[in-house]
Protein backbone atom coordinates (compact mmCIF):
# COMPACT_ATOMS: atom_id res chain seq x y z
CA UNK A 1 0.00 0.00 0.00
CA UNK A 2 0.91 3.53 -0.94
CA UNK A 3 0.01 5.73 2.09
CA UNK A 4 0.06 9.48 1.21
CA UNK A 5 -2.68 10.16 3.58
CA UNK A 6 0.01 12.23 6.06
CA UNK A 7 3.34 12.75 6.74
CA UNK A 8 2.67 11.67 10.29
CA UNK A 9 2.22 7.77 9.26
CA UNK A 10 6.31 7.12 8.88
CA UNK A 11 7.53 4.26 11.16
CA UNK A 12 11.31 4.43 12.57
CA UNK A 13 14.17 3.06 10.99
CA UNK A 14 16.38 0.61 12.28
CA UNK A 15 18.88 3.19 12.40
CA UNK A 16 16.63 5.32 14.15
CA UNK A 17 15.47 2.74 16.49
CA UNK A 18 19.24 1.82 17.19
CA UNK A 19 19.89 5.28 18.09
CA UNK A 20 16.62 4.57 20.67
CA UNK A 21 17.68 1.82 22.07
CA UNK A 22 21.34 3.04 23.16
CA UNK A 23 19.99 6.37 24.47
CA UNK A 24 21.37 7.38 27.89
CA UNK A 25 17.97 8.46 29.92
CA UNK A 26 16.80 9.84 33.11
CA UNK A 27 13.52 11.56 34.54
CA UNK A 28 12.83 14.62 32.15
CA UNK A 29 10.03 16.47 34.75
CA UNK A 30 13.15 16.31 37.14
CA UNK A 31 15.15 18.01 33.96
CA UNK A 32 17.54 14.87 33.98
CA UNK A 33 17.03 13.06 30.92
CA UNK A 34 20.45 13.71 29.00
CA UNK A 35 18.89 12.79 25.62
CA UNK A 36 16.14 15.30 25.68
CA UNK A 37 18.21 18.09 27.62
CA UNK A 38 20.82 17.48 24.37
CA UNK A 39 17.61 17.53 21.91
CA UNK A 40 16.50 20.60 24.02
CA UNK A 41 19.65 22.74 23.55
CA UNK A 42 20.44 21.28 19.37
CA UNK A 43 17.03 22.87 18.95
CA UNK A 44 17.34 26.33 20.51
CA UNK A 45 20.85 26.63 18.96
CA UNK A 46 19.52 25.30 15.76
CA UNK A 47 16.99 28.57 15.78
CA UNK A 48 19.42 30.98 17.04
CA UNK A 49 17.31 31.03 20.63
CA UNK A 50 18.15 30.13 24.18
CA UNK A 51 15.98 27.87 25.35
CA UNK A 52 13.36 24.87 24.12
CA UNK A 53 11.35 22.25 25.56
CA UNK A 54 10.47 18.61 24.20
CA UNK A 55 6.04 18.32 23.87
CA UNK A 56 4.46 15.26 23.01
CA UNK A 57 2.65 16.85 20.18
CA UNK A 58 2.82 19.43 17.82
CA UNK A 59 -0.82 20.54 19.03
CA UNK A 60 0.72 20.17 22.89
CA UNK A 61 3.34 23.08 21.58
CA UNK A 62 0.90 25.27 19.81
CA UNK A 63 -1.58 25.56 23.26
CA UNK A 64 1.16 25.57 25.04
CA UNK A 65 2.83 28.98 23.03
CA UNK A 66 -0.77 30.48 23.06
CA UNK A 67 -0.72 29.82 26.65
CA UNK A 68 1.64 31.31 28.18
CA UNK A 69 1.14 34.49 25.32
CA UNK A 70 -2.45 36.18 25.74
CA UNK A 71 -4.94 35.75 29.00
CA UNK A 72 -8.12 34.68 28.91
CA UNK A 73 -10.58 37.34 26.92
CA UNK A 74 -7.53 37.74 24.05
CA UNK A 75 -8.35 37.28 20.64
CA UNK A 76 -5.35 35.69 18.58
CA UNK A 77 -4.89 36.50 14.92
CA UNK A 78 -4.39 33.67 12.56
CA UNK A 79 -5.30 32.52 9.36
CA UNK A 80 -8.70 31.23 7.86
CA UNK A 81 -6.87 27.41 7.65
CA UNK A 82 -4.54 27.46 10.05
CA UNK A 83 -4.38 23.79 12.36
CA UNK A 84 -4.50 25.83 15.54
CA UNK A 85 -7.92 27.06 15.08
CA UNK A 86 -9.72 24.19 12.94
CA UNK A 87 -7.51 20.75 14.21
CA UNK A 88 -6.82 21.24 17.44
CA UNK A 89 -10.24 20.77 19.56
CA UNK A 90 -11.15 24.03 20.11
CA UNK A 91 -8.34 24.11 22.02
CA UNK A 92 -7.43 28.11 21.81
CA UNK A 93 -11.03 28.68 23.56
CA UNK A 94 -10.80 25.41 26.06
CA UNK A 95 -7.01 26.42 27.69
CA UNK A 96 -6.73 29.45 26.97
CA UNK A 97 -10.17 31.16 26.88
CA UNK A 98 -9.22 33.41 23.95
CA UNK A 99 -11.25 33.96 20.64
CA UNK A 100 -9.65 33.43 16.69
CA UNK A 101 -9.40 36.65 14.66
CA UNK A 102 -9.10 34.48 10.92
CA UNK A 103 -7.73 36.31 8.17
CA UNK A 104 -8.34 35.60 4.78
CA UNK A 105 -5.08 34.90 3.04
CA UNK A 106 -3.17 33.47 0.38
CA UNK A 107 -3.88 29.61 1.15
CA UNK A 108 -3.18 30.11 4.58
CA UNK A 109 -0.86 33.03 4.22
CA UNK A 110 -1.81 36.61 5.31
CA UNK A 111 0.23 39.75 5.45
CA UNK A 112 1.20 42.54 8.13
CA UNK A 113 -1.32 44.52 6.01
CA UNK A 114 -3.66 42.12 6.64
CA UNK A 115 -3.03 42.20 10.12
CA UNK A 116 -2.95 46.60 11.08
CA UNK A 117 -6.34 46.64 9.78
CA UNK A 118 -7.97 43.81 12.38
CA UNK A 119 -5.96 44.90 15.60
CA UNK A 120 -8.27 45.82 18.07
CA UNK A 121 -7.92 49.57 19.55
CA UNK A 122 -7.67 50.07 23.13
CA UNK A 123 -11.41 50.07 24.12
CA UNK A 124 -13.13 48.08 26.72
CA UNK A 125 -15.57 46.87 24.11
CA UNK A 126 -12.73 45.20 22.43
CA UNK A 127 -10.85 41.57 22.85
CA UNK A 128 -7.23 42.58 23.04
CA UNK A 129 -5.22 41.89 20.31
CA UNK A 130 -2.04 39.92 22.10
CA UNK A 131 -0.84 36.86 19.71
CA UNK A 132 -0.34 36.53 15.81
CA UNK A 133 -0.07 32.61 14.98
CA UNK A 134 1.54 31.59 11.06
CA UNK A 135 1.80 28.24 10.20
CA UNK A 136 4.74 27.63 7.55
CA UNK A 137 4.62 25.55 5.61
CA UNK A 138 0.52 25.69 6.00
CA UNK A 139 -0.81 22.75 6.14
CA UNK A 140 -4.41 23.43 4.79
CA UNK A 141 -2.94 25.46 2.18
CA UNK A 142 -0.78 22.76 0.68
CA UNK A 143 2.00 23.02 2.09
CA UNK A 144 2.49 26.62 1.05
CA UNK A 145 5.90 28.57 1.79
CA UNK A 146 5.45 31.83 3.73
CA UNK A 147 8.00 34.19 1.92
CA UNK A 148 10.89 35.52 4.31
CA UNK A 149 10.47 39.12 3.89
CA UNK A 150 6.55 38.75 4.90
CA UNK A 151 7.49 37.15 8.16
CA UNK A 152 9.94 39.48 9.00
CA UNK A 153 7.10 42.53 8.15
CA UNK A 154 4.89 40.67 10.63
CA UNK A 155 7.73 39.80 13.34
CA UNK A 156 8.13 43.94 13.38
CA UNK A 157 4.54 45.03 13.27
CA UNK A 158 3.81 42.58 16.11
CA UNK A 159 7.15 43.85 17.94
CA UNK A 160 6.08 47.58 17.34
CA UNK A 161 2.22 46.77 18.65
CA UNK A 162 3.28 44.84 21.91
CA UNK A 163 2.03 41.74 20.39
CA UNK A 164 3.62 38.13 20.65
CA UNK A 165 4.49 36.08 17.27
CA UNK A 166 4.29 32.68 17.22
CA UNK A 167 5.39 29.96 14.54
CA UNK A 168 3.64 26.50 14.16
CA UNK A 169 6.51 25.40 12.36
CA UNK A 170 5.03 21.83 12.26
CA UNK A 171 6.52 21.78 8.81
CA UNK A 172 9.05 24.50 9.40
CA UNK A 173 11.73 22.28 7.88
CA UNK A 174 10.13 21.49 4.32
CA UNK A 175 9.82 25.82 4.27
CA UNK A 176 13.34 26.07 5.24
CA UNK A 177 14.90 23.35 3.20
CA UNK A 178 12.75 24.67 0.31
CA UNK A 179 13.55 28.39 0.42
CA UNK A 180 17.00 27.94 1.67
CA UNK A 181 16.81 30.38 4.50
CA UNK A 182 18.73 29.42 7.56
CA UNK A 183 16.08 28.23 10.56
CA UNK A 184 18.31 31.58 12.73
CA UNK A 185 16.61 33.46 11.30
CA UNK A 186 13.44 32.64 12.19
CA UNK A 187 14.31 32.61 15.43
CA UNK A 188 15.28 36.35 15.16
CA UNK A 189 11.48 36.77 14.53
CA UNK A 190 9.41 34.56 16.75
CA UNK A 191 8.65 34.72 20.28
CA UNK A 192 7.88 30.83 20.02
CA UNK A 193 8.32 28.57 17.77
CA UNK A 194 7.13 24.75 17.25
CA UNK A 195 8.96 22.54 15.41
CA UNK A 196 7.16 18.52 14.93
CA UNK A 197 9.99 15.90 14.58
CA UNK A 198 7.03 13.07 13.80
CA UNK A 199 6.33 14.64 10.62
CA UNK A 200 8.33 14.65 7.18
CA UNK A 201 11.18 13.95 9.74
CA UNK A 202 10.43 10.63 10.62
CA UNK A 203 10.32 9.83 14.15
CA UNK A 204 7.74 8.36 16.43
CA UNK A 205 6.64 10.97 18.54
CA UNK A 206 7.76 14.67 19.54
CA UNK A 207 7.75 18.59 18.59
CA UNK A 208 10.19 21.16 20.45
CA UNK A 209 8.91 24.30 21.31
CA UNK A 210 11.21 27.00 21.28
CA UNK A 211 12.03 30.30 22.80
CA UNK A 212 13.70 32.63 25.11
CA UNK A 213 14.46 31.22 28.52
CA UNK A 214 11.83 33.34 30.63
CA UNK A 215 9.02 32.13 27.81
CA UNK A 216 9.97 28.25 28.27
CA UNK A 217 10.21 28.45 31.89
CA UNK A 218 6.67 29.34 31.88
CA UNK A 219 5.94 26.93 29.21
CA UNK A 220 7.81 23.94 31.51
CA UNK A 221 4.95 24.97 34.31
CA UNK A 222 1.89 24.68 31.43
CA UNK A 223 3.12 21.32 29.64
CA UNK A 224 2.96 19.86 33.40
CA UNK A 225 -0.37 20.99 33.76
CA UNK A 226 -1.41 19.63 30.60
CA UNK A 227 0.09 16.33 31.52
CA UNK A 228 2.40 16.49 29.08
CA UNK A 229 5.53 16.18 31.41
CA UNK A 230 7.39 12.67 30.39
CA UNK A 231 9.53 11.24 32.65
CA UNK A 232 12.28 8.57 30.99
CA UNK A 233 11.26 10.08 27.18
CA UNK A 234 15.31 10.07 26.15
CA UNK A 235 14.34 6.92 24.25
CA UNK A 236 12.05 9.38 21.88
CA UNK A 237 14.56 12.20 22.14
CA UNK A 238 17.02 10.91 20.98
CA UNK A 239 14.74 9.76 17.86
CA UNK A 240 14.43 13.31 17.29
CA UNK A 241 18.30 13.99 17.67
CA UNK A 242 18.31 10.86 14.76
CA UNK A 243 16.10 12.72 13.05
CA UNK A 244 17.81 16.27 12.85
CA UNK A 245 20.82 14.83 11.76
CA UNK A 246 19.66 12.87 8.98
CA UNK A 247 16.40 13.40 7.85
CA UNK A 248 16.04 16.99 6.99
CA UNK A 249 17.86 17.12 4.02
CA UNK A 250 16.17 15.23 2.52
CA UNK A 251 13.32 16.56 2.81
CA UNK A 252 13.72 17.65 -0.86
CA UNK A 253 13.24 14.44 -2.11
CA UNK A 254 9.56 14.74 -0.97
CA UNK A 255 9.78 18.38 -2.49
CA UNK A 256 10.66 16.81 -5.78
CA UNK A 257 7.89 13.63 -6.31
CA UNK A 258 5.22 15.85 -4.46
CA UNK A 259 5.86 18.20 -7.93
CA UNK A 260 6.33 15.61 -10.31
CA UNK A 261 2.58 13.99 -9.36
CA UNK A 262 1.06 17.63 -8.90
CA UNK A 263 2.34 17.97 -12.21
CA UNK A 264 0.57 14.63 -13.43
CA UNK A 265 -2.39 15.14 -11.32
CA UNK A 266 -2.88 18.63 -13.52
CA UNK A 267 -3.26 16.81 -16.52
CA UNK A 268 -6.01 13.95 -15.19
CA UNK A 269 -9.74 14.23 -16.95
CA UNK A 270 -11.42 14.60 -13.78
CA UNK A 271 -9.16 17.52 -11.69
CA UNK A 272 -9.97 20.43 -11.86
CA UNK A 273 -7.23 22.03 -10.66
CA UNK A 274 -4.02 21.40 -8.23
CA UNK A 275 -2.83 24.06 -5.73
CA UNK A 276 0.96 24.96 -6.84
CA UNK A 277 3.25 22.28 -5.66
CA UNK A 278 6.02 24.34 -2.99
CA UNK A 279 6.78 21.69 -1.03
CA UNK A 280 5.88 17.77 0.17
CA UNK A 281 1.57 18.17 0.35
CA UNK A 282 -0.66 18.07 -2.75
CA UNK A 283 -3.99 19.33 -2.85
CA UNK A 284 -5.84 18.54 -6.18
CA UNK A 285 -9.81 19.60 -6.50
CA UNK A 286 -12.04 17.25 -8.72
CA UNK A 287 -14.41 18.21 -11.51
CA UNK A 288 -17.72 19.32 -10.06
CA UNK A 289 -19.77 15.84 -10.50
CA UNK A 290 -16.76 13.64 -9.62
CA UNK A 291 -17.20 12.00 -5.72
CA UNK A 292 -14.43 12.11 -3.55
CA UNK A 293 -15.20 9.45 -2.00
CA UNK A 294 -15.41 7.23 -5.32
CA UNK A 295 -12.02 8.83 -6.00
CA UNK A 296 -10.83 7.95 -2.64
CA UNK A 297 -12.03 4.39 -3.11
CA UNK A 298 -10.67 3.72 -6.66
CA UNK A 299 -7.11 4.78 -5.52
CA UNK A 300 -7.11 2.49 -2.67
CA UNK A 301 -8.14 -0.66 -5.09
CA UNK A 302 -5.07 0.62 -6.51
CA UNK A 303 -3.25 0.28 -3.19
CA UNK A 304 -2.78 3.90 -2.89
CA UNK A 305 -4.25 5.71 0.41
CA UNK A 306 -5.15 9.67 -0.06
CA UNK A 307 -7.36 11.52 2.38
CA UNK A 308 -9.89 13.98 1.39
CA UNK A 309 -9.75 17.63 2.56
CA UNK A 310 -13.57 19.06 2.35
CA UNK A 311 -15.15 19.54 -0.68
CA UNK A 312 -13.73 18.42 -3.83
CA UNK A 313 -10.05 18.89 -2.31
CA UNK A 314 -8.21 15.90 -1.89
CA UNK A 315 -4.66 15.82 -0.27
CA UNK A 316 -1.39 13.44 -0.57
CA UNK A 317 1.88 13.92 1.30
CA UNK A 318 5.59 12.74 0.79
CA UNK A 319 7.14 11.33 3.39
CA UNK A 320 10.03 9.27 4.35
CA UNK A 321 8.08 5.95 4.06
CA UNK A 322 7.31 6.48 0.30
CA UNK A 323 10.02 4.56 -1.61
CA UNK A 324 11.75 5.31 -5.07
CA UNK A 325 9.40 2.05 -6.19
CA UNK A 326 6.33 3.16 -4.53
CA UNK A 327 6.79 6.72 -6.31
CA UNK A 328 7.13 5.28 -10.14
CA UNK A 329 4.17 2.99 -9.23
CA UNK A 330 1.91 5.88 -8.26
CA UNK A 331 3.44 8.09 -11.43
CA UNK A 332 2.53 4.66 -13.74
CA UNK A 333 -1.08 4.59 -11.91
CA UNK A 334 -1.83 8.36 -12.79
CA UNK A 335 -0.55 7.67 -16.09
CA UNK A 336 -3.27 5.25 -16.46
CA UNK A 337 -5.85 7.21 -15.12
CA UNK A 338 -6.27 9.38 -18.86
C1 LIG B 1 0.39 22.50 10.71
C2 LIG B 1 0.24 21.56 11.86
N1 LIG B 1 0.38 22.03 13.10
C3 LIG B 1 0.26 21.23 14.16
C4 LIG B 1 0.00 19.90 14.01
C5 LIG B 1 -0.20 19.05 15.24
O1 LIG B 1 0.76 18.10 15.41
P1 LIG B 1 0.44 16.79 16.30
O2 LIG B 1 -0.30 15.87 15.42
O3 LIG B 1 1.81 16.32 16.68
O4 LIG B 1 -0.34 17.24 17.48
C6 LIG B 1 -0.17 19.36 12.73
C7 LIG B 1 -0.48 17.93 12.55
O5 LIG B 1 -0.62 17.42 11.48
C8 LIG B 1 -0.05 20.22 11.62
O6 LIG B 1 -0.21 19.78 10.37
Amino acid sequence: MIDFRSDTITKPTQEMLDAMMNASVGDDVFMEDPSVNALEDKVAKMFGQESAIFCPSGTMCNQIAIKVHTHPGDEVICGDLAHVYHYEGGGMAMNSGVTAKLLKGDRGRFTANDIQSVINPDDVHKPHTSLVCVEDTSNKGGGAIWSHNNLKAIGELCQKSGMKYHLDGARAFNALIESGVAPEEYGKYFDSISICLSKGLGAPVGSVLIGDVSFIHQARRVRKVFGGGMRQAGFLAAAGIYALDNHVDRLKIDHQRAKQAGALLESLPYVERVLGVETNIVIYYLKEGHSVQAHIENMKNKNVLVIGMGGQAVRIVYHLDVTDSQHNNYMDILKKEF
